[in-house]
């Protein structure tokens, strides 16, 4: 590990989402408060391994200690931690990073579009604006998955469908087999016209595959919706989570420590991005 100053934290109990990914909810050994923002994400380690950068999937609790990450088993600390037993223990330190505008979104419509795991980090600002549902005007969520299989948070997304404080679209690349989730075919680009949401006063954050991000932001842009209320998160390898091994660099900007949520002016001017 590059920086000692991490805390040991406890696994509790383990949500399976998809084939690959489930939710891990974690409480601090120490007992202490934990405070962290929607967006923000936290460097994950076990003894003799490199970290990984992993977003939160939950809310705060205040004076809990407790916080939850959503992990694609994909690698060397993501497989690890998809090992764990209830009662073992992570290395972590954060929170690292700027999250979501969440102050912006005080009397305006909000947009949220999600690709595939990318509904993670966003997970915690929907549940924030729900809780806070009097501060905006209309809360549209868009989420598309290759596949009902590949759907995370599947209770959240079958209550949010129903719920009148949000409108929601759920689709998917192919459909595959029955659900109680109402699902369209096809990538969420294709549903981005005519929503109830007014272009000049609106919020939108995008999080997903670089390439979703880059159309879902053109077409938002080319819809009139105004460029520098339209964020992004970026996921580059990370190292120290503060800004000082370059390993995330974007132009002149660490994803760590300025990002990962960025305005789309601010970072689809560098030629390293797909955006
Ligand atoms: C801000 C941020 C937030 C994130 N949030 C989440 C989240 O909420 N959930 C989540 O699951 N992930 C998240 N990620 C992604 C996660 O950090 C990466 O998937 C991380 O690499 C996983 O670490 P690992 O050690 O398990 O995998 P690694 O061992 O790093 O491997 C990851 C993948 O990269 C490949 N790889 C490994 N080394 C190399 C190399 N040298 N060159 C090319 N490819 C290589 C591997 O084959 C594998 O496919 C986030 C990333 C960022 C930056
Ligand atoms: S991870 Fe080291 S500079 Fe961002």
């Amino acid at each position: 590990m590059d920086n000692p100053h991490y805390r040991v934290a406890c696994l509790l109990d383990v949500q399976p989402e998809t084939e690959d990914t489930s939710s891990y909810l974690f409480v601090l050994e120490d007992g202490g408060d934990f405070q962290f923002s929607p967006g923000q994400f936290n460097m994950l380690g076990l003894p003799g391994t490199e970290e990984a950068a992993i977003s939160f999937s939950s809310l705060a609790a205040a004076g809990s200690g407790r916080f939850t990450h959503t992990i694609r088993r994909v690698g060397n600390v993501t497989r690890l931690i998809g090992e764990l037993e209830i009662g073992q223990r992570v290395m972590v330190r954060g929170p690292f990073g700027r999250g979501w505008p969440i102050e912006q979104a005080v009397g305006c419509d909000v947009l949220l579009v999600a690709g595939g795991l990318g509904l993670a980090p966003l997970r915690p600002f929907l549940l924030y604006m729900l809780e806070n549902r009097g501060q905006i005007r209309n809360l549209v969520l868009i989420f598309g998955a290759r596949t009902l299989d590949d759907m995370i948070f599947q209770i959240d997304l079958a209550r949010w469908q129903e719920q009148d404080e949000i409108s929601t679209i759920y689709c998917v690349d192919h459909l595959t087999r029955e659900s109680n989730l109402r699902l369209r075919t096809g990538l969420v680009t294709r549903f981005m016209d005519g929503l109830d949401l007014d272009p000049r006063n609106t919020l939108a954050c995008i999080c997903g595959p670089e390439i979703m991000m880059r159309f879902v932001a053109r077409n938002l842009a080319l819809q009139g919706y105004r460029q520098d209320r339209i964020y992004l998160s970026m996921e580059r390898r990370m190292r120290c989570g503060t800004a000082h091994c370059g390993h995330c660099q974007i132009g002149a900007k660490f994803v760590c420590q300025d990002g990962p949520v960025f305005s789309y002016p601010d970072i689809a001017r560098f030629a390293d991005t797909a955006l």
